[in-house]
């Protein structure tokens, strides 16, 4: 299956040559915040999902986007099965726990890979954030795929991304791409909001914490590049849970420690634009 591949200097090096252009903002939305990372599996849509959750629970309007168009998780982790309606012009959102909600799982067949090519999956992009009837949002959270690709491109150069959040685990590898997102949003002139530890340790049954990937390395890349570490989320069996049965944990258990984690990320980013 074709993936974005970090290439990213000489599609980014094309991009920063052009003259700025007018970028389109999401319509019926204040503000756009991407969750990315440079890996897979880190932990991103969970983070979005959660996030997502956590801002309304602060009284905030938000939209949910997969803009994971290789790999769409919201689905599966709202557990939203209908498609979208359409009046020939416009997508309706889907709305589910008070949340608008968009992915190309919706419109394709979970089971189908999507082997699409790089121009579709920026035309994808941009029928999701124009066509799309957004309606009256504070915030849009933005799934974003792995990788410094097409998407992160598009909506970089095209569309008006008003922060990201990057996250990661804490081991080396992961460190890696995660420098290389950081780079490349610094070169687009995308506002890096801060950097988030995801899976960053385990408390056992002994009350023990235990670093399993190791300790700080989010943090210490977050200083190196001059960026907040906007803090730590513990592996923790329930979240992996709560998102596989479509319901995340947020929701779920709104009073557990973990989702207390979630609503202080969503403070912080309430108190940054409204
Ligand atoms: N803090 C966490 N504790 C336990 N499991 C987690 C945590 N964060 C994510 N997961 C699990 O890790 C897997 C990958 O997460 P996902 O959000 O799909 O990553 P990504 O979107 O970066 O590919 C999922 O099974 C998810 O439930
Ligand atoms: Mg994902």
């Amino acid at each position: 299956m074709p993936k974005e591949k970090p290439e990213l200097n000489d599609a980014i090096r094309k991009k920063m040559s052009e003259k700025p252009r007018e970028k389109n903002p999401i319509n019926g939305t204040k503000f756009t915040i991407a969750i990315s990372s440079a890996k897979g599996g880190v932990g991103k849509s969970t983070f979005a999902t959660n996030l997502a959750l956590a801002l309304r629970n602060t009284g905030c309007k938000v939209g949910l986007l997969d803009a994971d168009i290789y790999g769409p998780s919201i689905p599966k982790m709202f557990d939203i099965n209908e498609k979208p309606k359409s009046d020939g012009q416009t997508l309706t959102p889907i709305v589910k726990y008070d949340i608008q909600c968009m992915s190309i799982g919706f419109l394709a067949d979970q089971q189908t890979p999507m082997i699409w090519r790089g121009p579709m999956v920026t035309s994808a992009i941009k029928t999701f954030t124009q066509k799309v009837a957004w309606s009256n949002l504070d915030f849009i959270i933005v799934d974003m795929p792995p990788g410094t690709g097409d998407t992160q491109l598009t909506f970089a150069t095209d569309i008006k991304l008003d922060g990201a959040i990057i996250v990661s685990t804490p081991q080396e590898v992961a460190l890696l791409d995660v420098k290389r997102g950081i780079k490349m949003f610094d070169k687009l002139g995308v506002k890096i909001l801060g950097l988030v530890d995801n899976m960053s340790f385990f408390i056992g049954d002994d009350g023990k914490k235990y670093n399993i990937f190791g300790e700080g390395g989010v943090k210490k890349t977050a200083e190196e590049f001059n960026k907040k570490f906007l803090g730590e989320i513990p592996i923790n069996p329930e979240i992996g849970k709560c998102g596989d049965k479509g319901k995340p944990i947020v929701e779920n258990n709104p009073e557990s420690e973990i989702s207390k984690v979630y609503l202080e990320f969503a403070n912080e980013i309430k108190s940054t634009y409204l």
